[in-house]
């Protein structure tokens, strides 16, 4: 059997506890206990797991809460993307618990004991809870992510039928927070040249639109053994998409144009 050690930072140690001081006579609280991973490049030590106490009495209900509260008030070295704080931005997505989802729709009270926080796996770190998404993002790209058309521009908008409007629901819901394409298998090994199921839902969106003509050099561009056809099914994806999306039924549609058009 082939033996192999892993690299030498990928060891995750214990790191420091910070406890909250004693409380004030009188006062009420309710300690959880935060663990969440740190690593910073600068440093050259091993990633390591930090725990915070943090009195849920005086904190927002929200893992994301948590977290800004431990920015401010406890130790602002941590690190983590944030922006819209309402599920819109998909900035603060983050492995929670053992699942992909984003922090600031993901109550603290629906965790059990310890919050456990990493960052989207299978990802390089920049810093503690930041991913590096740079090859996501270029995949992104790969993909025209725009309305492309040929026919002259109408003097005012493109219309769409309220029913051609209708295919794009499921899919133009999507806020790219990667949730999906870093729970996904096929994409831990493959991400040099599997798409994911976030780019190729989002590659669907844009097939699916009515409005665009470019659906022949779109298929085109996914006719890869690699790009498309390494999603095996396995509806990871769809378990952990924090917006209730489905990028393998997506994936499915797109395979089903390919085989239709071959006739
Ligand atoms: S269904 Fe496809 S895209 Fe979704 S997790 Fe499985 S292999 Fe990945
Ligand atoms: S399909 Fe869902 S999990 Fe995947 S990127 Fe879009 S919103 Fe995030
Ligand atoms: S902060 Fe925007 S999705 Fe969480």
């Amino acid at each position: 059997m082939a033996e192999f050690s892993l690299p030498k930072n990928s060891k995750i140690t214990e790191g420091k506890t910070w406890t909250l001081p004693p409380a004030k006579t009188g006062e009420e609280r309710n300690i959880r206990k935060f663990r969440v991973y740190r690593w910073n490049q600068d440093d050259g030590k091993t990633p390591q797991v930090d725990t915070y106490e943090v009195d849920m009495n005086d904190c927002g209900p929200m893992v994301l809460d948590a977290l800004i509260k431990i920015k401010n008030e406890i130790d602002p070295s941590l690190t983590f993307r944030r922006s819209c704080r309402e599920g819109v931005c998909g900035s603060c997505a983050m492995n929670i618990d053992g699942g992909n989802t984003l922090a600031c729709t993901k109550a603290c009270e629906d965790i059990d004991g310890d919050v456990k926080i990493y960052p989207l796996p299978h990802m390089p770190v920049i810093k503690d809870l930041v991913p590096d998404l740079s090859n996501f993002y270029a995949q992104y790209a790969s993909i025209q992510p725009w309305m492309k058309t040929q026919s002259p521009a109408p003097t005012r908008e493109r219309l769409q039928s309220a029913e051609d409007r209708k295919k794009l629901d499921g899919l133009y819901e999507c806020i790219l927070c990667a949730c999906c394409s870093t729970s996904c298998p096929s994409y831990w090994w493959n991400s040099d040249r599997y798409l994911g199921p976030a780019i190729l839902l989002q590659a669907y969106r844009w097939i699916a639109d009515s409005r665009d003509e470019m659906t022949g050099e779109r298929l085109d561009n996914l006719e890869d053994p690699f790009r498309l056809y390494r999603c095996h099914t396995i509806m990871n994806c769809a378990q952990t998409c924090p917006k209730g999306l489905n990028p393998a039924q997506a994936i499915g549609e797109i395979k089903k144009l390919m085989v239709e058009r071959r006739g």
